[in-house]
C-alpha cells in the first residue's frame, strides 16, 4: 500500500529539476546553431564554449548572457577573433528556471577554466530581476558592447 505514495512523493519531488534540466533543454533550443557542445561555427554562430564564461565576471556581464536568452541579440559582434554579424532570436518562451539552468549547464560545462573562483550559478531569481527590464535584439547588441569593452574582450 505506502509503495505508490511514495513513489508519487519521489516524483513530485523530482518534478522541478525535470522542468529545467539544462542539458535537455540546451539540446532543444539552442544546439541547432551554436552546436552539440558550444563549439559554435566560425563567422555563423558564435562559440559559447571557453567564450561566453567570460561575461560572468561582472555583474552587467551576467545581466547580458540572460538577456541574450531572453530577448535576442542583433548586431555586429566579435567572439574569439572571428567576426558575426547575425541574428539571434529571442527565447522569451523560455522560464527563468529554463534560462538560468541553461546558462550554468554551458558555463560549467564547456567554460570551467574562464569563471571566476566565487561564480555563483545562475538562479530563476537572478534571471527574473534581468527580465524585467524590456530590451529589443539591438538594445541587448549595445549592452553587449559596453560589457565587452569594461571587460576588454576580442
Ligand atoms: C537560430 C540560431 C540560434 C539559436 C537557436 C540560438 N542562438 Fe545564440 N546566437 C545566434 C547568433 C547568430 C548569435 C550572434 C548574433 C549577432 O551576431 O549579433 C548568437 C549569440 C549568442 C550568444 C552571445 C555570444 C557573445 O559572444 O556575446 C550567446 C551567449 C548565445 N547566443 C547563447 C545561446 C543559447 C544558450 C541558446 C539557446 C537558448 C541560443 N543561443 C540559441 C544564433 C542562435
Amino acid at each position: 500500500m505506502r509503495k505508490p505514495l511514495l513513489l508519487l512523493v519521489t516524483l513530485l519531488a523530482l518534478a522541478p529539476l525535470a522542468l529545467a534540466d539544462g542539458a535537455a533543454d540546451y539540446g532543444k533550443f539552442c544546439a541547432s546553431c551554436h552546436g552539440a557542445t558550444g563549439q559554435g561555427t566560425q563567422g555563423v554562430f558564435p562559440p559559447i564554449a571557453n567564450w561566453a564564461g567570460q561575461f560572468v565576471k561582472a555583474d552587467e556581464g551576467r545581466a547580458y548572457l540572460s538577456h541574450v536568452l531572453v530577448f535576442g541579440l542583433q548586431g555586429q559582434i566579435s567572439a574569439l577573433g572571428k567576426t558575426y554579424n547575425g541574428f539571434m532570436p529571442p527565447f522569451a518562451q523560455l522560464s527563468n528556471e529554463q534560462v538560468a539552468a541553461i546558462l550554468n549547464y554551458a558555463l560549467s560545462e564547456w567554460n570551467k577554466d574562464l569563471l571566476p573562483k566565487d561564480f555563483k550559478p545562475f538562479t530563476a531569481d537572478e534571471v527574473a530581476k534581468y527580465r524585467a527590464k524590456a530590451l529589443s535584439p539591438a538594445d541587448v547588441h549595445k549592452e553587449r558592447a559596453e560589457v565587452a569593452k569594461k571587460l576588454g574582450l576580442k
